[in-house]
């Protein structure tokens, strides 16, 4: 049996009030309900907007996540958000170690599963981003490099309730670029593989996103691949238009 796909905007340091009705749009153009729709569909906005935003597509089967929390439940780290905040304010899922948080504040593995364990232990889904650079892929690293990423950033406790991995070639983030489909499906089948080893059975059922460029002309044919369960959509999903067509692709 097929994974339930997921299709997951993440609009970065993107959104403000005037973004709303576009949010609007999209959780109208969302196919029927939550439990006949072909798949689920969620956008991670900034954390000062996710009240608005759920208010916004209230009664939509449209999820609201946050892009980051910090690892910690609460204390002195200014102007970090925690997994409580985001769960207060409505946030159903974070997204986690996006390599933007990586490469612009040095995030490590550990920093990841620390954030995952603290997004579990508010019942939010964690989204675990983990990818290789250009370079890595040149020197034939790539799926060692996930390898790592896989075993330093999920916790024992993860499960495929509230744990989604996300693969995103950091080279084909907002580049146009993407990898041969033939490439994303090795990555997808090695990651599988990682998740039954490391969780049995369970290993089968998580969520495996694919990220990086993708857009209405491209969602089909990577949607094809038996091993992807949806997508994680940078620039695409700031537009209705694109991001629905996305969804229609599934
Ligand atoms: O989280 C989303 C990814 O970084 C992909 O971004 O679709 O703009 O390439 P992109």
């Amino acid at each position: 049996d097929r994974v339930r796909p997921l299709i997951a905007g993440n609009w970065k340091m993107n959104g403000t009030a005037a973004e709303l009705p576009e949010l609007k749009r999209i959780a109208d153009g969302v196919d029927g309900t939550r439990s006949s729709s072909p798949y689920d569909a969620l956008i991670c906005v900034p954390a000062t907007l996710i009240d608005r935003a759920i208010k916004t597509v209230v009664g939509s089967p449209l999820a609201i996540g946050g892009q980051d929390c910090h690892g910690a439940e609460s204390g002195a780290h200014t102007g970090d958000v925690s997994a409580a905040m985001l769960a207060d304010a409505g946030a159903t899922h974070v997204i986690v170690g996006h390599s933007e948080r990586r490469a612009d504040h040095g995030e490590t593995d550990i920093d990841v599963m620390d954030k995952t364990l603290a997004a579990h232990a508010q019942g939010l889904t964690a989204i675990v981003c983990v990818g290789e650079t250009r370079q890595e892929r040149e020197d034939g690293q790539a799926m060692d490099v996930v390898d790592t990423q896989l075993a330093g950033s999920l916790p024992k406790d993860a499960a495929p309730g509230n744990t989604v991995v996300a693969y995103e070639p950091v080279w084909a983030i907002g580049t146009g670029l993407t990898p041969s489909l033939l490439d994303i499906e090795a990555m997808h089948d090695h990651m599988r593989q990682r998740l039954r080893e490391r969780f049995g059975p369970a290993g089968a059922r998580f969520r495996l996103l694919y990220g990086g460029s993708v857009k209405p002309a491209n969602a089909g044919e990577i949607f094809g691949i038996s091993s992807v369960d949806g997508a994680l959509v940078g620039g695409a999903s700031l537009k209705s238009d694109d991001f629905l067509a996305i969804c229609a692709t599934v």
